[in-house]
Parts: C-alpha cells; sequence; structure tokens
C-alpha cells in the first residue's frame, strides 16, 4: 500500500506501529484465543490491561498521585456536561467561568449554561479567533474555569495555562493532549476525547484532582458522576475494551519513542517546518497569530481561495489527506498530531512549494 499521511483533524492519524499491532493482535487478546472485542470486561485479563494503562497514563504524564484516572463514555463533549453537572455545585453561586476561543469553546460554555450561571471571562472572538486572550480576570467566586487548550479549528493554543489560584482549572485538551510537558499539579481537571492523540473516538480520557469528585447533584445520571467512575475503576457498565486497549498500545509507543518531552521536540520542528513555509510565501496566509500559534492543527488560507480545491485534490493524489479546512471556517488545515511523522510534514511542505511555483 502506497503510504498517505492523514493531515485529519480527527479521527486521526495513529502510530502506524500501533495499527499493526492491532491487526496483528486483533483475533487473539493475552493469549485467550478470543479478540479484544470478545472479552468480558471483568475477565481479569482485561482489569490487569486497565490497571496497566492507570500506570502508563501516571508515567507518561507524570501524573500526580492526587489526581483520579477516568475512562469516560461519549468523547469530549459528554464532558461538556459532566463538568458542569459535577463541579458546579462547589460554590452557592453555583457559576463558572468560561474562555471563548473557538466553537469547542462555545459549545462546552452552552451546554454548561443548563446547570448554573456562566460568565465570559475573556473570549479571542473579536480577533476572529485567531489569537488566545491575553488578560482571563478570574473571579474568586467560580466553580471552575474552563479553558480549551488547543483549537482545533483556528490553530490557536495556549502557551501557559492562566493561573486561576483557589478557582480549579479545567482544560479541554482533546487536540492536544500528551503533545507537551503539562504541570497537572496546576490544573483541577483535564479532560480529552481520544481520537486525535490517544486512540478511538467515543472515549475520553478524564485526570481530576480527588477532592474534586463527589459534588455531582443526586438526580445526576449514574454516567456522568465521576464518583461513579471512581468507585467502579471506570466499569460501572461495560467498558470500551477495544478502545482501551489501543489506548494503552499507544501510550506504550509513546513511551518507547521516549515519551512526552521527546514527542514534544519533534512535535515543535514539525509545526516549524509549516509555519516558515507558510511565512516564507505570499501564497499561503497562516490564520492564527503568530505567539498563539497551535503546534497541533496549522490553519491557513490560499490567497486565491478558488484554488484550495484544486490544492486538497492535488494533495490527495500525492498521499497527502484530508487537508480541507473545518466547513465552519474553510481554507486548509494540516493537523500533525504525535503520530505524525517528520517525513510526512516534510512531504507537505514540498508539496506546498512546488503548488505555489505551478499555480501562484
Ligand atoms: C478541542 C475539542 N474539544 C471537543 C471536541 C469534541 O470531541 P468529541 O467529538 O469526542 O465529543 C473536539 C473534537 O474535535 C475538539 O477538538
Amino acid at each position: 500500500m502506497k503510504e498517505v499521511y492523514n493531515f485529519g483533524a480527527g479521527p486521526a492519524m495513529l502510530p502506524r506501529p500501533v495499527m499493526k499491532q492491532v491487526q496483528e493482535g486483533f483475533l487473539d487478546f493475552a493469549g485467550l484465543g478470543v479478540s479484544i472485542v470478545e472479552v468480558s470486561h471483568r475477565s481479569k485479563q482485561f482489569e490487569a490491561l486497565l490497571s496497566e494503562t492507570d500506570e502508563l497514563f501516571r508515567r507518561v504524564a507524570k501524573l500526580p498521585e492526587n489526581y483520579e484516572i477516568l475512562y469516560f463514555h461519549g468523547g469530549a463533549q459528554m464532558l461538556f456536561s459532566a463538568v458542569p453537572l459535577n463541579l458546579m455545585g462547589r460554590k452557592p453561586k453555583r457559576m463558572a467561568q468560561y474562555v471563548e476561543t473557538g466553537n469547542f469553546s462555545q459549545i462546552a460554555a452552552t451546554e454548561a449554561a443548563k446547570f448554573g450561571r456562566i460568565e465570559l471571562a475573556a473570549s479571542s472572538a473579536a480577533n476572529g479567533f485567531a489569537e488566545i486572550p491575553k488578560i482571563i480576570p478570574v473571579d474568586p467566586e467560580a466553580s471552575f474555569l474552563h479553558i480549551t487548550s488547543n483549537n482545533t479549528l483556528f490553530g490557536t493554543q495556549y502557551k501557559e495555562f492562566p493561573k486561576t489560584g483557589e478557582v480549579p482549572l479545567v482544560v479541554d485538551m482533546t487536540s492536544e493532549i500528551l503533545s507537551r510537558p503539562i504541570d497537572y499539579s496546576k490544573t483541577g481537571l483535564v479532560y480529552a476525547g481520544a481520537q486525535k492523540n490517544l486512540g478511538p473516538s467515543g472515549i475520553a480520557m478524564v485526570f481530576v484532582r480527588k477532592d474534586l469528585i463527589g459534588h455531582a447533584p443526586k438526580d445526576c445520571p449514574k454516567l456522568l458522576d465521576f464518583a461513579v467512575y471512581r468507585d467502579n475503576h471506570s466499569m460501572a457498565n461495560t467498558a470500551n475494551t477495544f478502545a482501551i486497549w489501543m489506548i494503552n498500545l499507544v501510550l506504550k509507543w509513546l513511551e518507547g519513542e521516549g515519551g512526552v518531552e521527546a514527542i514534544s521536540k519533534i512535535n515543535s520542528q514539525k509545526a516549524a517546518v509549516l509555519y516558515d513555509c507558510l511565512d516564507q510565501s505570499q501564497f499561503y496566509r497562516p490564520v492564527a497569530h503568530k505567539e498563539h500559534r497551535s503546534l497541533m492543527n496549522v490553519c491557513f488560507n490560499l490567497a486565491q481561495e478558488d484554488l484550495l480545491a484544486d490544492f486538497v485534490a492535488q494533495a490527495q493524489k500525492q498521499g497527502l489527506y484530508a487537508l480541507k479546512g473545518h466547513r465552519l471556517v474553510g481554507g486548509a488545515r494540516a493537523s500533525i498530531y504525535n503520530a505524525m511523522p517528520l517525513a510526512g510534514v516534510q512531504a507537505l511542505a514540498d508539496f506546498m512549494k512546488e503548488f505555489e511555483r505551478t499555480k501562484g
């Protein structure tokens, strides 16, 4: 099969060695002669896999002991509901602050408003979401402050997280989890849908400070209550065995590559190749302002917009797949998550230069 580099924003490219392991190991989990999708989640083999995955997360993410790891159903947007449900009642005002930096932060805030009062702490809407707000005032009365650390659609990223003092910082890290070192002790809760840097879609990871669990209302649906996940090792109902197996393999791959610090250096190199290509050109126009650029989603427009469809089609012919920007934003987007090798990014930069030479 011809080598294809997948620049899709999610579900996204996963490490090729992991994909091969999945293919080879699909029919026989842990030597049982049955597949991971057939084995009981209560079997000692699966429970061992889950515990091993916890240990891998703790090691790879350098997650402190006072944080619980939850495997959450429904992907990242399920956390748009679960976070306010679980945390809003911590303070009598039932108020939370949200920072608006793109469509996912907007959807998160709209959903949270069903469970309490939402205050917009800051917004970059006036700048077309091309940057991250520089000043984020924190209200000590807030139950939590929510940010989206990497904006998948507009290609912006917080270089540093806001300091929120006693107010728990909640971070949606869906499109950058484990792509760079993070001091989790400065956060209250981090969540991420798996489908970019961890595994298949439909499952999300939650790293949550232990004292923030147990504040859900009595009528909270069972599978949205963090305490239920904690008390049942994320197996109050049938766990997503296949996704957890893949996440386990991706974490082992990441550790084998040198861990988060090593991948973070490669991620910076990859992004630099593309941003240099954009900055040296009059033909391509980067979306995000320089100091807020994402290392994961490189978004750009073509000066001649009518060439976009041709750009995307020609790229695909050369094995550079899914470069079309999000339908709400337009333009082009190269998503270069952990699994994208430097060679893929170089192939894209070469293609872009050649396209500009011939069409510009
Ligand atoms: C930053 C961010 N948050 C949330 C989501 C929604 O994730 P899901 O589709 O798993 O609910 C996405 C999806 O791409 C995302 O990029």
